[in-house]
């Protein structure tokens, strides 16, 4: 028996683009209380509502001790995405509190923005759009994809997608995985190689890696030194992979042509991040998932796991 019980959604955009998964909850009598404020909550607005709360849909505010101790009937953490970053999942197991993830629902999504990215960088589509907005007639030039090798660091969900989707763009595909899927990589036609050979040979990289304590900062000053000459570089995965001072110097100094970057190192980004004071870069705001399509299958998924934890009917292996 569920009812009664209560949700913290901290997910954006809950009962704009959610509503079957809100109806989800209400039809079995939970109680929802909703993120109003449109971006991650902080801690203090989060210790005014996780007192009672029973299970949350996370967005990516930080999830920690600090908030495990004040939320003692905490069960579950159904994190509204992918990566769990921002959830330390070891202490919250100590806590007896279950993390589950929505493993492969938004991997279309960010495969698609990825793609749109790189396309986006090898033929200058934001300057153009705005030099023509300015009532100038720049045609600036932009390199074509075909021919091109392409490596993707990290061979999971999104990258594959990735390299489905580029398949008919005429490219050459390369990938790197520590765990490398084989029988994936040779459905698609993609050689597993290692990551120093996707960094030296590729004139384009795609980074696609999980954030964690072994591959932070995995692009670094040494890394984008081993690129090639005007190489794009695509980060649609975590900004915590990335050392930014070393992306702007590699861009700065013409090392690589352009990059398109979704995520940072701090987020919201800052007005002063060092990669805004270039010029060939592209950015979003952490925007690769955001596609209604995306809320809908990853609320559903995220409202079914919480409701299968306390029904018991399949409850949902944490991480
Ligand atoms: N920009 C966005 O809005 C957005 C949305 C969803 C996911 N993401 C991010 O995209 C990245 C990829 O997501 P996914 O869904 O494809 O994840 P996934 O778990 O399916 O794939 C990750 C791959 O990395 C491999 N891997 C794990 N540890 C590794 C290591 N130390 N070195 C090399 N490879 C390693 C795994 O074997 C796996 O194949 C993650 O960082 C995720 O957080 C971003």
């Amino acid at each position: 028996m569920t009812a009664g019980r209560t949700v913290l959604v901290t997910a954006t955009n809950y009962s704009k683009l959610c509503t079957e998964s809100k109806k989800l909850f209400q039809d079995s009598g939970w109680k929802i209380i909703e993120n109003g404020f449109g971006r991650p909550m902080t801690f203090d607005e989060l210790q005014d509502r996780v007192g009672d709360i029973d299970a949350v849909v996370a967005g990516v505010d930080t999830w920690d001790e600090s908030v495990f101790k004040i939320a003692p009937k905490l069960k579950i953490i159904s994190r509204f995405g992918v990566g769990v970053d921002n959830i330390d999942v070891e202490t919250a197991r100590r806590f007896g509190i279950k993390v589950t993830n929505a493993a492969g629902r938004n991997a279309n999504a960010v495969a698609e923005l990825t793609i749109g990215l790189l396309l986006s960088a090898m033929r200058n589509i934001p300057p153009l759009h705005q030099s023509v907005r300015q009532g100038n007639w720049d045609r600036f030039v932009g390199d074509e994809l075909i021919g091109r090798k392409v490596g993707i660091l990290g061979f999971g969900a999104i990258a594959q997608k990735v390299a489905r989707k580029l398949s008919g763009f005429g490219v050459e595909i390369h990938a790197y995985d520590k765990y490398p899927n084989l029988e994936a990589a040779q459905k698609l036609n993609v050689a597993m190689v290692s990551a120093e050979t996707i960094l030296q040979d590729s004139d384009i990289v795609c980074l696609l890696l999980p954030s964690l304590k072994e591959t932070h900062h995995f692009m670094n000053a040494q890394t984008f030194a081993m690129m090639k000459d005007g190489a794009y570089f695509i980060n649609t995965a975590r900004g915590a992979l990335v050392d930014e001072k070393a992306l702007q110097g590699a861009l700065t100094s013409g090392k690589l042509r352009a990059a398109a970057i979704d995520v940072y190192e701090v987020e919201p980004a800052a007005v002063d991040n060092p990669l805004f004071q270039v010029s060939n870069i592209i950015t979003t705001p952490h925007t690769a998932a955001e596609t209604y399509e995306t809320y809908r299958a990853v609320g559903l998924h995220t409202a079914q796991a919480i409701l299968d934890e306390f029904e018991g009917v399949h409850p949902p292996k944490g991480l």
